[in-house]
């Protein structure tokens, strides 16, 4: 059993104010009795809003090695690619969090909005991986800086892993890990250190890694994949 404003949600019914609501109006039935706010019932149950049965969408997982160019917003005014293009349309689903245009790697889509929520929520710390290129050599005492913390305009960046992968005359690949997921995070950090970003890549999402999937390829999480994200958000 579920709490039935849940459920209604869930089906895509809006908002917690909105179905409660409902609810109150006395719209909502239940195995054809007036439900009451704060009932519980099972998605096996006959539930009719305004007598419209209602559709429980299943929930799907994909993780997309998103290719440059596609953007993460649902709707863009000018019909650019879309992430949401290179996944299956029904059941719709939505990125989890966003990557620039030009950054490359592990996205997660679904329709799980509750999961979905609780891996963008900054308490979780979800360790975000991230290959990065940029212009020039960076000096270990940069790396430091990074590890500990870079002052950005809205505030301090928290503890971070950074590594140097490969480093030539003209430009270093850099592994940076961290747990926060504020707008363009990574290129600003760089950039605070005198660093422009050539390019970037997401290798990690949490425990999930993109290393079995080409640009442009996406696939279903696994159902330990699934459980293993869920324990990423759950203290
Ligand atoms: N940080 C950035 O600067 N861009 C991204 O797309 C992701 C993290």
């Amino acid at each position: 059993m579920e709490r039935l404003q849940k459920i209604l949600a869930e089906a895509g019914y809006g908002s917690r104010r909105k179905v409660e609501k409902l609810i109150i109006e006395g719209v909502v039935t239940v195995n054809g009795q007036v439900a009451e706010l704060g009932q519980k019932a099972s998605r096996f149950d006959d539930i009719r809003v305004k007598g419209e049965k209602i559709i429980l969408q299943r929930k799907v997982y994909y993780l997309l090695n998103k290719p440059e160019g596609y953007l993460c917003t649902l709707h863009d005014p000018f019909n650019r690619p879309k992430v949401t293009d290179l996944v299956p349309q029904e059941p719709r689903v939505f990125p989890v969090g966003r990557l620039d245009a030009d950054t490359t790697g592990a996205l997660l889509l679904t329709n799980d909005g509750q999961l979905s929520n609780h891996l963008l929520h900054p308490r979780y710390h979800v360790e975000k991986t991230y290959l990065v290129k940029v212009s020039g050599r960076v000096k270990p005492e940069d790396i430091r800086k990074l590890e500990k913390g870079i002052m950005l305009e809205d505030g301090m960046t928290l503890p971070a892993k950074a590594e140097v992968k490969k480093s030539t005359r003209d430009w270093t690949l850099v592994s940076l890990t961290i747990t926060e997921g504020r707008k363009r995070q990574v290129k600003r950090m760089m950039k605070a250190l005198g660093y422009p970003v050539l390019a970037l890549h997401r290798e990690r999402f949490g425990p999930l890694d993109v290393d079995d999937l080409k640009l442009g390829e996406f696939r279903n999480l696994t159902q330990s994949e699934i459980k293993s994200l869920r324990g990423s958000v759950r203290h």
